[in-house]
């Protein structure tokens, strides 16, 4: 499902969007792939779409806890987190975002 416009997510940053029910947070990396995986940190509820993201993880911003965006697994010992199906699909206004939630 388009969840929003490639152009919409600034590159090295996330934004948070539900799909099909699910919380889902789009990372839009600077070399220009992106990654999807559950919005709410699975700690203490905090907002990962806002978290500083490196080459493949994501620093939740509420306690600094950090998980791979590739598996959903915690480099730091916290519960995972959902990795969604996330994909690029060019179209006549520009490059848009596909999300498909993981059941
Ligand atoms: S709420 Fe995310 S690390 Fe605590």
């Amino acid at each position: 499902m388009r969840v929003a416009a490639l152009a919409e997510i600034p590159p090295g940053e996330g934004r948070a969007y539900v799909v099909q029910g699910a919380q889902v947070a789009v990372f839009h990396h600077r070399d220009g792939r992106v990654s999807a995986v559950d919005a709410v940190c699975p700690h203490s509820g905090g907002p990962l779409a806002d978290g500083q993201i490196d080459s493949c993880v994501v620093i939740c911003p509420l306690h600094l806890n950090t998980w791979d965006l590739r598996t959903g697994a915690s480099t730091s010992g916290q519960a995972p987190v959902r990795v969604h199906g996330v994909a690029v699909v060019d179209a006549p206004d520009g490059p848009q975002v596909h999300v498909t939630p993981a059941r």
